[in-house]
């Protein structure tokens, strides 16, 4: 039995990224470019920087977490004639940051970030780089949220696509994606039951919606805390549990934290926190729990299993946190990422993305944009070619009555 290449797999589950590798592998549009690609490392990533490569493109890459690089797929990709890699798997903090600039030297035309890592590198210590850069992608909630900070203090040096905030990405990536990565990855690394458990959710957006409603789903209790009162609302009617943190700590059995921002677990909510509790971060990068407050509490830390980290607290009490509150979906030992088909419809928008800033749309001043509804629709109309599925057309006296304001053909 002969071996598959690293990105056999994942290229079976991506349709979209290859239906546009057979759409532009003769016109290949993205030549004489260099596109920057920041994300995590791993199959569904390779796809689309093959898919890029394929269009014509010069790519090189660099992961976007240090943790969650997959070397096979990295050396896989950088053997390629015109893709290069600034990556290695079981990278430092340092050697994460360093390997970033080092990309950045090579003054990339285009980039497509997650996290806003390379964007806000780009801007703040390779200027000169900045003013050539001709435009960016942004692909995730935290990193567009930077994204539009840099826009209002108006030090944005080319036009960014939010990619994140399309519906085409968000309404699946962060619902199901995050949702199903996130507890899938939470049951293999504890082989612990997730029917019956108290589930305490912090955040109801996107992801949390998800990972809530699957919870549920799976046959768990679900608490859900929040700091909008109209997010609370929606987890409220939605049959969850709201409530705060402070009171959510002892109520809980597994904590997942789904804000993208910092601080939510923290030193008074260990204290709360019941024997054998497990703590796992499913948003933003390490920022979410609180682990060195953890760490201050605890006498003792073991491992008592790959991927989880036990903090024995002075009165007995274990807590246990997932893949060091790194995002447990991405950096644990099972973690494979968002299943590949929710994934090849994100990474068809960052392409679109690319492909529409740097032949379309060349005259964009800079600046944050919505990827435009003509691409979005798009990519929806692909993705239900490739599942065979067809839906209605609206007819010619549909279209004229949604359109009729005046209503004069009105019943009453
Ligand atoms: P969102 O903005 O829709 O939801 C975040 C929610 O958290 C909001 O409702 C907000 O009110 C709430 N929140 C903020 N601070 C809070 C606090 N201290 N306590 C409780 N709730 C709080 O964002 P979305 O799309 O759900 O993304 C959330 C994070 O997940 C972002 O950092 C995003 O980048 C990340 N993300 C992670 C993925 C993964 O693979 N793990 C995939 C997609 C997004």
């Amino acid at each position: 039995m002969s071996q598959e290449d690293p990105l056999a797999w994942a290229r079976d589950y991506c349709p979209i990224l290859r239906s546009f590798q057979a759409d532009h592998g003769d016109d290949r549009p993205l030549e004489d470019t260099t596109v920057a690609v920041a994300t995590h490392l791993e199959a569904k990533s390779g796809v689309l920087i093959e898919t890029l490569h394929a269009a014509g493109a010069e790519v090189l890459f660099a992961p976007s977490e240090p943790q969650s690089t997959h070397g096979d797929v990295v050396d896989a990709l950088d053997a390629v004639d015109g893709i290069t890699a600034f990556a290695w798997e079981g990278m430092s903090d340092e050697e994460f940051d360093e390997q970033q600039h080092a990309l950045l030297e090579e003054e990339p035309d285009f980039i497509l970030d997650d996290g806003c890592e390379l964007i806000s590198k780009v801007h703040a210590e390779h200027p000169d780089v900045a003013e050539t850069v001709i435009g960016g992608g942004e692909q995730t909630t935290a990193g567009v949220t930077r994204v539009e900070a840099m826009e209002a203090e108006g030090i944005l040096q080319f036009p960014v696509y939010t990619v994140n905030d399309t519906p085409m990405k968000h309404y699946f990536d962060n619902v199901h994606g995050t949702g199903e990565s996130a507890l899938t990855n939470v049951a293999m690394t504890t082989n612990t039951i997730l029917s019956g458990k108290d589930v305490v959710v912090a955040g109801y957006g996107y992801c949390g919606r998800g990972v809530a409603r699957k919870a549920r789903g799976m046959g768990a209790q679900t608490i859900v805390t929040e700091v909008d009162p109209r997010k609370a609302l929606e987890a409220h009617m939605d049959g969850h549990r709201v409530m705060s943190m402070g009171e959510a700590a002892s109520a809980g059995d597994l904590f997942i934290t789904t804000t993208g921002n910092r601080d939510v677990i923290r030193e008074e909510h260990f204290e709360a926190m019941a024997d054998g509790a497990q703590v796992a971060n499913a948003g933003h990068f390490d920022v979410e729990i609180v682990v060195d407050d953890l760490a201050g509490l605890a006498e003792e830390v073991t491992e008592p299993k790959a991927g989880i980290t036990r903090y024995h607290l002075a009165d007995g009490r274990r807590i246990n946190v997932l893949a060091d509150g790194r995002l447990v979906n991405l950096t644990g030992p099972y973690s494979q990422g968002h299943p590949a088909e929710v994934i090849d419809m994100t990474h068809s928008m960052m392409f679109i993305a690319a492909y529409d800033l740097i032949v379309e749309n060349t005259d964009l001043e800079p600046g944050a944009y919505a990827i435009p509804d003509r691409l979005d629709r798009a990519v929806a109309e692909r993705k239900l070619e490739t599942l065979d599925v067809e839906i209605d057309g609206l007819t010619e006296s549909q279209r004229e009555y949604m359109t009729d304001w005046e209503h004069e053909e009105s019943a009453f």
